[in-house]
């Protein structure tokens, strides 16, 4: 969800290119178990993207094709070319399979810059960022740092970096230069599970007493000019929220990105289940891209797998909720969601939905994206 103000997405121009053929111009090892990519723009004209926002990379692994988000760690402001970051997951597809196998001069398939974990910058705007990251969930704020530090001279930020060891701190040193060409501006504090013997800085888990010792070392701009932003594992981003909500922090001035379904509320979904006979095949009409498709949904499937299984190339990434590249408006009828956790309150009540975790539940779904 964009923060800042939510605002109703501008309505796509019909038939612009959704997908890229994008060649690999420099793969960076950040760290053992993480790569950045930087692909080249392509040479039909620059993809226009805004900070916190995500590529979906399509790869062919073991004779599927494979999608998976990853945010852009690049700034539109600041960086030429696309940049992301991937950090092997255990067994993980495609995180493995990109760190072992991409090569420079590669070509990958990705689908245009999606995502709502963004905002708009103005010079005019003085605000504080308070941003916590774990791990891989540094990338989309990396963009939004280089872009505020460079976009808003009288807005700062504040970023509290969670990781397991020293060597596991993606963009350490850039982070570092940063700090120090943007004195006052930016303040990174790391936090290690696993802190070497000389370390200066916190350890631990980030519980009640640290972070309120972290909130005495940054700045106090008060609660109007403060936005908290957060991205990690789960169990950090619900510690996160927890402690936040302690702290009397309102929920409209906390956002955050989900890179990996779990943070669902098992017993609310279980509430959140429809009656018996309530899910039935139902019509939906879809509008897309200048095209009004009509498919049946069967109970238990959801919407984007139907039309998916009919050929009808609609837009996805995750496939789980928490990602948005699937979000369309419903503007009639009624649909029911597994997961919500992708979709802010003011987009679900302004009708918006997750067409890959969303059912009919009347005979009149019509949805629009884009
Ligand atoms: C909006 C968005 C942005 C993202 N941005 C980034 C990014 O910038 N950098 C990045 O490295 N990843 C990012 N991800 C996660 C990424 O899309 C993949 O989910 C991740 O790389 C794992 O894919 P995989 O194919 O390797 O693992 P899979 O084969 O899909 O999963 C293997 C197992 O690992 C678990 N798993 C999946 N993802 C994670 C995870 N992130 N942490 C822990 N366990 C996991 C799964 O539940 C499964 O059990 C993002 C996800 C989303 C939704
Ligand atoms: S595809 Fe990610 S939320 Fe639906």
């Amino acid at each position: 969800m964009a923060f800042g103000l939510f605002k109703k997405a501008p309505k796509k121009e019909e038939n612009v290119q959704h997908y890229f053929a994008l060649r690999v111009k420099n793969i960076i090892h950040e760290t053992k178990d993480a790569i950045t990519i930087v692909f080249e723009q392509p040479p039909s004209g620059k993809i226009s993207y805004k900070a916190g926002q995500f590529l979906t990379l399509i790869v062919p692994i073991g004779g599927k094709e494979v999608r998976r988000a990853y945010s852009l760690c690049s700034s539109p402001f600041v960086d030429d070319e696309l940049a992301v970051t991937v950090k092997r997951v255990d067994n993980g597809l495609m995180s493995n399979w990109l760190n072992d196998n991409l090569k420079v001069g590669d070509t990958l398939k990705v689908m245009e810059p999606m995502g709502q974990f963004t905002t708009e910058f103005s010079k005019d705007r003085k605000r504080h960022l308070i941003m916590f990251a774990g791990g891989s969930g540094i990338t989309p704020m990396m963009s939004i740092i280089k872009s505020i530090l460079t976009q808003e001279p009288d807005s700062i930020c504040s970023l509290i970096y969670c990781n397991r060891d020293i060597d596991s701190i993606i963009f350490k040193d850039e982070l570092a230069k940063w700090e120090t060409n943007y004195q006052g501006r930016l303040h990174v504090i790391h936090v290690l599970d696993n802190a070497p013997m000389n370390w200066q800085g916190y350890s631990g888990l980030l519980n009640h007493e640290m972070l309120v010792k972290l909130f005495e070392r940054i700045p106090n701009w008060g609660i109007d000019k403060t936005t908290y932003l957060m991205c990690g594992p789960e169990g950090m981003m619900k510690n996160v929220e927890t402690l936040l909500a302690q702290q009397s922090i309102p929920k409209e001035r906390v956002f955050k990105e989900s890179f990996v379904q779990g943070t669902i509320d098992k017993d609310k979904k279980q509430e959140a289940q429809p009656a018996p006979g309530e899910l039935k095949a139902r019509e939906v009409t879809i509008r897309y891209d200048g095209q009004e498709y009509k498919i049946m949904v069967e109970p238990n499937r959801a919407i984007l797998e139907t039309a998916l299984d009919q050929g009808i190339d609609l837009p996805y990434s995750c496939q789980s909720g928490l990602c948005t590249a699937c979000r369309g408006k419903a503007i009639s009828g009624k649909v029911k969601l597994d997961e919500e956790e992708g979709l802010s309150q003011a987009e679900r009540d302004a009708g918006y939905v997750l067409t890959c975790v969303g059912h009919p539940l009347t005979d009149d779904v019509v949805i629009e994206i884009g």
